[in-house]
């Protein structure tokens, strides 16, 4: 297993781990960007468990990171002399990582990893006290593993979704979906960077995606810091856009994939999908196979998570709306998979997203 420095994987880093003398798992906190860069230390699975819950850290696939290292702080953050009441500690505080949001599927896809190798090094280990030192030194390496592969897996979607443009593209996008959404590189917007090196990319128009504004706060800034072109819509410009100017794809992540394709993502993607179907603009998903969940049928067995009311009628504590509003914040929509053009995953592209299509990505015979 290689551990790749997360400094050598993009400039823009939403987490970082740190090994000695004190574990401990630094995390950049987004609340704060595009204006301030600090960083929150995290020495407990509960701090980290308060940074996903929060939003200092977000998206699909870094929820799933940083939760797999949260649960490796938690064999760290007591003493223990008995592994049986370690192991005990981790199941607990692998519920309360995975207690943080419902939505993405990558977080309980990592911390059932983290479970599945507790079980693995429990039946190799020798004695009880040999028993803690191998868990914590297993836990680590198996985060450390969760982490390159999702790294190792944006490149390769960078790859093959970067085939799906021609050169010159002018691409929208949503939310955020690059470095500071996963260990690195990104999903939609790593598709965006690998093709923008190929000379593909003319224009990304970046969603500013309301109410949490991970487009105007995030993706903007990313894009900025890799010099790539970009403007900043609001979210009611797209369909004016799309009727108006030349768009050749929308790009966009997810948070869960349904076996028969249907997609959950940030709110307000269905809404693209369907202007994107009405334009006849390509719809691009791009999600590593740790966000397919074959356990549901289709996309309405998703939970949905609510956030505050708050977040739609205040933006950074400043009220924009009278102060006892009725409001709503779903933060994710599904999009049926008739609206998804393909899914671009690290294991090839599926197209068009179907049961039988997403089955034959996992080899499953039906
Ligand atoms: O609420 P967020 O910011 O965690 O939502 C993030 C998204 O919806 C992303 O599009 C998704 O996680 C895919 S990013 C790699």
């Amino acid at each position: 297993m290689k551990n790749l420095n997360p400094q050598s994987a993009n400039k823009v880093v939403a987490f970082r781990w740190v090994k000695s003398p004190q574990k401990g798992l630094l995390v950049l906190n987004q609340l704060l960007l595009p204006h301030q860069e600090k960083w929150i230390t995290c020495r407990t699975h509960a701090q980290v468990a308060d940074c996903i819950r929060h939003m200092a850290v977000r998206g699909a696939p870094a929820i799933g990171c940083v939760a797999a290292y949260g649960l490796v702080l938690a064999a760290w953050e007591k003493k223990f002399t008995d592994a049986k009441v370690l192991v005990a500690h981790l199941y607990a505080s692998a519920q309360t990582l995975f207690s943080t949001r419902p939505t993405a599927i990558n977080l309980y896809w990592a911390l059932e990893r983290m479970k599945n190798a507790i079980k693995e090094i429990r039946t190799k280990a020798s004695n009880d006290r040999g028993k803690i030192k191998e868990i914590r030194e297993y836990l680590e390496a198996e985060a450390n593993e969760i982490y390159d592969q999702d790294l190792a897996g944006n490149h390769k979607m960078g790859e093959l979704g970067s085939e799906l443009l021609s050169a010159h593209s002018v691409v929208l996008t949503h939310c955020n979906t690059g470095s500071l959404a996963t260990s690195g590189w990104g999903t939609a917007l790593g598709v965006i960077r690998t093709a923008y090196r190929r000379g593909r990319i003319q224009k990304v128009l970046v969603d500013e995606t309301r109410p949490y504004l991970q487009g105007a706060r995030l993706t903007a800034w990313e894009l900025a810091q890799d010099k790539i072109p970009y403007e900043l819509i609001t979210d009611n410009m797209a369909a004016h856009l799309m009727k108006t100017e030349k768009i050749d794809a929308v790009l966009v992540g997810s948070d869960r994939i349904a076996s028969n394709g249907d997609v959950a993502n940030k709110i307000g993607t269905y809404g693209l999908a369907v202007l994107a179907h009405f334009h006849r603009i390509p719809f691009y998903v791009v999600a590593p196979t740790s966000t397919v969940d074959l356990n549901i049928r289709s996309g309405s067995q998703i939970p949905i998570e609510e956030r505050s009311r708050k977040e739609v009628t205040h933006i950074r504590n400043l009220p924009i709306a009278p102060l006892d509003s009725h409001a709503r914040h779903p933060a994710f929509d599904v999009t049926p998979h008739g609206l998804v053009t393909a899914i671009v995953t690290e294991k090839g592209v599926v197209r068009p997203p179907t049961l039988e299509t997403i089955q034959a990505l996992f080899n499953i015979k039906s």
